[in-house]
């Protein structure tokens, strides 16, 4: 396991000053241009489910790069996948929840049907900077009836501490401190 973990760690891409000056961009689609590093990234994250987290009833996948991840998961488990999407994206009657970010504020939602009441949901990511996202999400699922087991990310930003805003479990499989 730790072999993989590190097989992911080197195959993330860094990137210097992207999307502003400064900032050291992890991107994670280099995973994506090789099939068997993709294919040890989501059994990574199917067994760390399996091993982490009981009786999920559903993934919830964050607009955009958790929809990577998160069909793949929820085809393991054979349980529904459920998006949370940023705002005015998604049909129907959604619910919605805004949270701020460095400069202004970030609007996500979902549908309101999408989830049953005490249904116990797993929340996926590529990536935990500040938490605001994982715990917008978190409210989310609250508002709308289910229950929030724990959030899994592939990459957590551990200089930001996030996981202090995120108000559930959280599991990341590599971590960066700068
Ligand atoms: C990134 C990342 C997470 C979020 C983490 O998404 O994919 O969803 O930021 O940041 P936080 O912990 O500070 O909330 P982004 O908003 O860039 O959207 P994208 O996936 O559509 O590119």
């Amino acid at each position: 396991r730790e072999e993989k973990i590190q097989l992911l760690k080197d195959n993330i891409g860094a990137i210097q000053d992207f999307p502003i000056k400064g900032i050291l961009f992890r991107d994670i689609f280099t995973i994506f241009l090789e099939p068997k590093i993709l294919q040890a990234c989501i059994d990574i994250m199917i067994d760390t489910v399996k091993e982490c987290s009981k009786d999920i009833g559903g993934i919830v996948g964050l607009d955009a790069r958790g929809f990577l991840f998160g069909p793949s998961i929820a085809l393991a488990l054979k349980v529904p996948f459920i998006p949370v999407r940023k705002a005015g994206k998604l049909p129907g009657e959604t619910i919605k929840e805004s949270y701020d970010l460095e400069y202004g504020s970030n609007t996500v939602e979902i549908q309101k049907n999408s989830i049953k009441p005490g249904q116990r949901l797993l929340i996926v990511d590529d990536l935990l900077a500040t938490g605001g996202t994982l715990k917008a999400a978190c409210n989310l699922i609250e508002k709308v009836g289910g229950i929030t087991d724990s959030c899994l990310v592939l990459i957590e930003l551990t200089a930001l501490k996030g996981r202090e805003n995120v108000p559930s479990k959280v599991v990341s499989l590599i971590k960066y401190d700068d």
